[in-house]
């Protein structure tokens, strides 16, 4: 189905990812849509596959779906999964044993065999669909957890192509991944590929580690640099690099948008509809338990109940995006922050200013925009989260200087936002505090702080972060992925 690939051009550049970047809808009427995918990986492959002509393989988000749309010149092509294996390879094996396991075990991984032979099945699919859209000496480039098999199926079936994989979370501590009953099959099916990315120098030495306990490879043992310096693991005559690439966002891009006079005017409204508050602080993530959506809303509510912020004088903003609906632990987590949002504005609300305005439900990006514009607090305070980017878009939106980022060291944003109000998450004493410090800043330090944090996302953006791994990888990235004509 995914292969009517014969009577298209095969390409030279081919993205392999759980996700297209664009999720089909059927409206009531039975007419079709294709809308923006959510979450950070289609935010950060966005930019690029604008500016490279390819090939994306990927699932459409709903069930048995095989058709191809084609966005922009860029050739689709979906991978169809079943009910069962959306339930077993994507609800399952990926979002509720490898994510959690990946994220420091904030709720139990659950291990079921079944679930792994659905994710060995349909890694293979996706192998089979990437080995069938590559053209000849292809780049081929597989991200993120869900498909952690396919550089070695992919190696198997096409020798001739040179592969990348970039995990987009966080690899974990040696001894959290030693729980997973495949952890050899893991690292195996990572070592398929000629470059392995991690965001952090971290996660790098720590797959290095286990490259060596867990397939007996010879690995190189200095330090990993960040974008520098590579770890290499000798596999056979084969030599597979492995190093630390913070992703980004188009920062430039961010930036001009923020200073349409659209975007401003839209800031200066959102202010008003919320009554001209003194400081608004805004949080905006996938609804997801890593995201420590709970941890500022119990640290809000606290600084409220100690009259340390004035009810009157605060508002805060939480959108959230719905995520994986159909995972347990997505189900109780929404409960829970429901119902502290609801405590709160019994609590502290009147009837016509609630003091938390929470909505559950993606936000087109003009508006998302506005809403950084307009926010002097943004709250990023996940427990545990590969970069978050939502931090960087913040900062990307504020050339005038104004706002303050209250930013969790368990991040890895963390590693380059110095300059923000940094947090650990689990001490909320230390959480409410960063918030009141950002809340009070003086306008100079903040306007210090503020510079300095864009200097960093200005200067290290999505297509720095790109050519810095596809130039590991040895491939050119200015020339050589037009569609092959040859
Ligand atoms: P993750 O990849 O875990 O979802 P990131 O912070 O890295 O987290 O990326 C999230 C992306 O999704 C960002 O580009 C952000 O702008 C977007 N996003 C998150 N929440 C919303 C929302 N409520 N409405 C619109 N976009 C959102
Ligand atoms: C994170 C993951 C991505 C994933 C995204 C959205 O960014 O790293 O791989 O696509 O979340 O999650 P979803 O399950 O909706 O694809």
């Amino acid at each position: 189905p995914a292969t009517a690939v014969s009577d298209r051009q095969r390409a030279d550049f081919v993205v392999v990812a759980n996700r297209l970047p664009v999720d089909k809808e059927t409206l009531p009427d039975g007419t079709i849509r294709w809308k923006r995918s959510p979450g950070g990986l289609v935010t950060a492959l966005e930019p690029i596959l604008r500016s490279h002509t390819g090939a994306w393989v990927g699932w459409s988000g709903v069930p048995d779906s095989a058709e191809d749309p084609e966005i922009d010149g860029l050739q689709i092509h979906a991978v169809p999964l079943s009910t069962s294996e959306i339930a077993e390879y994507y609800e399952g094996f990926s979002n509720a044993t490898l994510w959690p396991l990946y994220h420091d075990v904030l709720v139990k991984p659950e291990y079921h065999r079944e679930w792994w032979d659905t994710y060995v099945e349909v890694n293979r699919r996706f192998a089979e669909a990437a080995s069938e859209a590559a053209a000849e000496n292809a780049v081929v480039w597989v991200q993120d957890y869900q498909l952690q098999l396919v550089p070695k199926m992919l190696r198997m079936l096409r020798p001739d192509l040179r592969i990348g994989f970039f995990l987009h979370i966080p690899f974990p501590p040696v001894e959290l991944f030693m729980q997973l009953p495949w952890r050899t099959e893991i690292v195996e099916g990572l070592l398929g590929a000629d470059l392995i990315g991690f965001h952090l120098p971290g996660g790098a030495q720590n797959f290095l580690y286990l490259a060596r306990r867990l397939a007996g490879q010879a690995t190189s043992k200095g330090s990993v640099g960040v974008r520098a310096k590579f770890g290499v693991v000798q596999v056979g005559f084969r030599t597979v690099r492995v190093g630390a690439f913070p992703i980004s966002i188009d920062s430039g891009d961010m930036d001009g948008k923020s200073k349409s006079r659209t975007v401003r005017g839209r800031a200066e409204e959102l202010r008003a509809e919320l009554g001209n508050p003194r400081k608004i602080l805004l949080g905006v993530d996938r609804l997801d338990y890593t995201k420590g959506i709970d941890v500022r809303l119990r640290a809000l509510s606290e600084l409220l109940a100690e009259n340390r912020v004035d009810p009157d004088e605060v508002a805060m903003i939480q959108l959230a995006t719905p995520s994986r609906e159909r995972v347990d632990s997505y189900v109780q987590m929404r409960a829970d922050i429901e119902q502290l949002v609801g405590n709160i504005n019994g609590r502290y609300g009147s009837v016509s200013r609630p003091i938390v305005q929470y909505i559950h439900r993606p936000v087109p990006r003009d508006e998302l925009i506005s809403f950084y514009v307009a926010a002097d607090v943004m709250l990023v305070t996940p427990l545990r989260d590969g970069m978050n980017l939502v931090a960087k878009e913040y900062v990307a939106c504020r050339s005038d200087l104004g706002g303050a980022l209250v930013l969790s060291e368990f991040t890895g944003a963390a590693a380059e936002l110095r300059s923000a109000y940094i947090a650990n998450p689990y001490d909320l004493e230390g959480v409410k505090d960063a918030i009141l410090s950002a809340v009070e800043q003086d306008p100079d330090e903040g306007r210090r702080r503020m510079r300095s944090l864009r200097r960093q996302v200005l200067a290290h953006d999505v297509s720095r972060w790109a050519k810095s791994f596809l130039g590991a990888l040895g491939a050119d990235t200015e020339v050589s992925y037009g569609p092959n004509r040859g």
